[in-house]
């Protein structure tokens, strides 16, 4: 039988790149947590209903990417294609106090055409903010977010920002822009020309040459703001000169997902393929609570692609995010005893250490020491367990330290922890 593989689209992130997935967490986090969101973990599955009623009936990753299935109890239940959904299913059930402000990182499932940047589980870091309409709001994820970038060292990233409107101005849009689809209909693109009547909008979403032109000449969702709308845009985009953040106006910016009103906002990395460039969107969706079963009340928030930041940064040769690596690789060939005390020690002391396991031959030991990246190898040889000592040797060229590679010295077994602390210094 041949060895199973990760299923098509999904992939195993192992060390050392895994130090940069768990870095890029755990600076999000961070920011989080400065600007006053606490963590929301919810369930992989929900009911289908959730995703159906919530991200709606014309988007793809409902319609086409969903990942349905139904459990021994004859539920039918989705994998979660993004985390907002549940986010507010979540909210619904527990009302907590308003404004409700949370983050996530989680798996997202969908069933896309695997290429590069676009998987069929990815993993998006994200916030929602639930239970304000206030502008500065829609900055505040804004800000985060282009914060989040800039913090990782990201520097090709281009903010694009729309408003949609809202329930009293969008329908007459979406009216005008059928009106306009229909007498076009021949010329959109062999998927549109028969869906496009289930949402319009979705045309201008559309990357297919056909949809581009006839878009070219559409009625603009700008001229179509009503009052209220136009004011709350004019504020997000002021809140976000006053903190400095660039911005593109591109009245096509609909996204995919059927809840966003008012405000929606992409990052695209100049650095990747124009194809899959977006790393993080989102928008406003005051609709969304009310129609998975909530008082009428307003949200805003973002999701981010982890795989796709983690591109973006290797795109633009970010470093930084590896992670610190180990201290110091313990080679014990007196038989593995100390090699235990000493690895516990070290690790009780706060250092990053490993060791061997085995009984294997210094050669093989001093190997694997090196393969570990470790810049300190401690070394318990017969000489050493007999006089209470330990040899330090460096492990790796270091040019801003005049001890090179392979520099030596014996220590007290007692002075260890301290020794090695000055050898890292
Ligand atoms: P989304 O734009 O569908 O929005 O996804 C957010 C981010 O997830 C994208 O910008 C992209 O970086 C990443 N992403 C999406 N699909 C894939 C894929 N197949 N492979 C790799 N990365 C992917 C949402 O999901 C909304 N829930 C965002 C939001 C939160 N809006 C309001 N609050």
């Amino acid at each position: 039988m041949s060895a199973f593989k990760a299923p098509t689209g999904t992939r195993d992130v192992l060390a050392p790149e895994s130090a940069r997935f768990e870095a890029i967490v755990g600076r999000f986090a961070h920011a989080a947590g400065l600007a006053g969101y606490g963590l929301v973990v919810s369930p992989m599955f929900e009911d289908a209903g959730v995703f159906r009623s919530g991200v709606g009936e014309s988007s793809d990753v409902v319609t086409k990417e969903m990942y349905l299935f139904e459990d021994r109890g004859g539920r039918t239940l989705a994998l979660r294609p993004e985390g907002t959904a549940s986010v507010v299913r979540a909210f619904v059930q527990h009302h907590p106090l308003v404004p409700w402000k949370a983050w996530y990182a989680t798996p997202a499932f969908r069933y896309e055409r695997p290429q590069a940047g676009r998987y069929r589980q990815h993993h998006q870091l994200g916030v929602e903010v639930i239970g304000t309409d206030d502008p500065d709001a829609d900055v505040e994820v804004v800000a985060l977010l282009a914060g989040f970038y800039g913090g990782l060292g990201l520097s090709q990233v281009e903010l694009r920002v729309n408003s949609m409107g809202d329930s009293l101005c969008m329908p007459g849009y979406r009216e005008s822009l059928g009106a306009y689809l229909a007498a076009h209909e021949s010329e959109l693109c062999d998927e549109h020309r028969v869906v496009w009547a289930r949402n319009p909008l979705r045309v201008l979403d559309c990357k297919r040459p056909e949809c581009v032109a006839v878009r070219a000449h559409a009625p603009r969702l700008s001229d179509a703001l009503c009052g209220p709308c136009r004011e709350h845009f004019d504020r997000v985009l002021a809140g976000l000169d006053a903190l400095g953040i660039a911005w593109r106006r591109d009245d096509a910016l609909v996204r995919g997902l059927d809840y966003y009103m008012r405000t929606t906002f992409e990052f695209a990395a100049l650095a990747l393929d124009a194809a899959q460039n977006a790393i993080g969107g989102g928008g406003r969706y005051d609709g969304l609570v009310e129609r998975l079963g909530g008082p009428p009340m307003p949200g805003v928030g973002f999701g981010s692609g982890i795989e796709r930041v983690m591109l973006a940064c290797e795109a633009e040769g970010v470093t930084g995010l590896e992670g610190s690596g180990l201290d110091v690789f313990v080679v014990d060939v007196v038989g593995g005893a100390a090699a235990r005390d000493l690895t516990a020690e070290l690790r009780r002391a706060g250092l990053a250490a490993d060791r061997a396991f085995d009984g294997r031959s210094l050669k093989s030991q001093l190997k694997q020491a090196d393969r570990s990246g470790a810049r300190l190898a401690c070394i318990v040889g017969p000489d050493e367990k007999a006089g209470d000592a330990v040899t330090l040797r460096w492990m790796r060229e270091e040019p801003e330290d005049e001890r090179r590679g392979g520099h030596q010295e014996r220590v007290a077994r007692a002075q260890v922890v301290e020794a090695v602390r000055g050898w890292l210094r």
